[in-house]
């Protein structure tokens, strides 16, 4: 009797933890922070591409491209970008060939969301399902506290700019490729990736290394 109660437990225990086991979380090397092009020469070479490479990012690149990002650079958790209020409203999400990931900026680390590959669902021109990283831009509603619903939908559309001129940035930098797109269905990545009713899709950016 005893023992069925110990097997009951060890059950009951092991269904509670294992969906949260399920999220493994990447830690990611530490990003720079210093070096880089001069700032006008990035500014210099900054742009948009559309051929990729659908070789896989290393793994200092994409370190560095989510510091750039919306990384946290000061000790009180502010981040490389501005953002009304200092809402941080925006979480950034990684669909790669190998699963989804949402990026933590506190641990600078990724976590696992799910191992399917949503690359095909992440824009609609034909890179989009080849190249080897597609960001997504989030914004919660929620975090927006006491704005109305006008200026919610403002603050997502103007300070989602600043983070993704800093992946340009740092792409121009380093010689990868990246383009910002509008182009994406939101509702259906929304419901893909399991989002709440207050995250919003905003925009989505593919990053990778030039193709030919
Ligand atoms: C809000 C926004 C949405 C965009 N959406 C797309 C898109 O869906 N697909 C795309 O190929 N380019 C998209 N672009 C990139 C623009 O086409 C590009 O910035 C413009 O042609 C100027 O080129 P440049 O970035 O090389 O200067 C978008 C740019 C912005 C700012």
């Amino acid at each position: 009797m005893q023992k069925l109660k110990i097997i009951l437990i060890v059950f009951v225990l092991s269904s509670l933890i294992l969906p949260v086991q399920a999220q493994e979380t990447v830690r990611l090397p530490e990003p720079e922070r210093k070096g880089g092009m001069p700032l006008f020469e990035a500014l210099d070479n900054r742009q948009s591409l559309r051929s990729y490479s659908s070789r896989e990012l290393s793994e200092r690149d994409l370190s560095n491209i989510l510091w750039a990002a919306f990384g946290m650079n000061r000790e009180d958790g502010r981040r490389t970008a501005p953002s009304a209020r200092n809402w941080q409203q925006f979480d950034i999400y990684l669909i790669k060939a190998d699963g989804w990931y949402l990026y933590d900026p506190a641990e600078h680390a990724l976590v696992k969301k799910g191992n399917e590959d949503f690359r095909q669902y992440a824009g609609s021109q034909d890179f989009v399902a080849t190249a080897p990283l597609n960001l997504i831009f989030v914004s919660d509603h929620d975090r927006m506290t006491g704005a109305s619903r006008e200026n919610r939908e403002f603050h997502s559309a103007t300070d989602v700019g600043f983070i993704s001129q800093n992946v340009y940035l740092y792409c121009a930098s380093e010689g990868l490729a990246t383009v910002v797109r509008g182009l994406l269905d939101r509702d259906r990545l929304k419901e893909l990736m399991k989002l709440r009713p207050s995250q919003h899709v905003i925009l989505g950016q593919t990053v990778g290394y030039p193709g030919n």
